[in-house]
């Protein structure tokens, strides 16, 4: 089955807590991670970027901020993600669309930059996604990935997976009051491709130029590369 539909139910029931969950359980660094994020997007002029499983719009924003002339789009399928991005960046200049990250609703090579933050992990087939973005991409255009990754089996691993497996539902819970949906996040960070895995798919959709760089003991990882 699917993961999309219940995937789109669980972003559409936390969306108003979503962003203080976000702040309290990466202890404020997640803005952090998206201004790098926005920074490997380059240089956008005044051409397109877009942000895809926008969310409550913060990438999209930060793209706003970094590139006053570019024209910017924030796209996701879940409704009530979508309103609170419409309410909290209505002055903001940043179209935003409803649509699936596996049929994207644009022409080939639109974009210079398309990011993506916490998207993979949800889909079937992360493959597909990363050809979709790749079509929708200018030549010489960038990629940006931020997601969590499994933990390596190091010494700090026995407490990361406490943090994963007790704290972050149990934040869930007394946070977002949604504790199945951050567990949720811990089963599909362990299950979710590793980061070298990732970036040989990102070469297999037909980017140049992969990388990677880890965050938060390396449970955190942002990947990029160029059309
Ligand atoms: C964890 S949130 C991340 C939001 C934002 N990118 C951020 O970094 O804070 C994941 C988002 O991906 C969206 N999403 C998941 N699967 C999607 C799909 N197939 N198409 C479009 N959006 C999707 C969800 O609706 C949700 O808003």
């Amino acid at each position: 089955m699917s993961k999309g539909p219940g995937v789109e139910k669980m972003f559409d029931a936390i969306a108003d807590r979503y962003d203080l969950m976000n702040r309290v359980m990466t202890f404020g660094q997640d803005r952090r991670w998206k201004d790098f994020v926005v920074d490997r997007g380059g240089e956008i002029v005044d051409g397109w970027a877009l942000d895809l499983a926008c969310g409550t719009g913060e990438i999209a924003a930060q793209f706003r901020r970094s590139n006053p002339e570019a024209r910017i789009v924030g796209a996701d399928f879940s409704r009530n993600m979508l309103i609170r991005a419409q309410q909290d960046l209505s002055a903001a200049s940043i179209r935003f669309q409803a649509c699936d990250a596996n049929h994207l609703p644009y022409r080939d090579g639109v974009f210079r930059a398309v990011s993506f933050g916490y998207l993979l992990r949800n889909v079937d087939d992360s493959l597909m996604v990363l050809k979709e973005v790749h079509r929708v991409l200018s030549e010489g255009g960038r990629v940006i990935c931020l997601d969590t990754t499994p933990p390596a089996r190091n010494l700090l691993y026995p407490l990361i997976r406490v943090y994963l497996a007790v704290v972050i539902p149990l934040l869930g819970r007394l946070i977002a009051r949604d504790r199945s949906a951050y567990a949720y996040l811990t089963g599909s960070t362990m299950e979710f491709h590793d980061a070298d895995t990732l970036a040989r798919l990102f070469e297999e959709a037909g980017f140049s130029q992969v990388a990677y760089k880890k965050f938060m003991f390396g449970t955190i990882a942002v990947h990029w590369g160029t059309k």
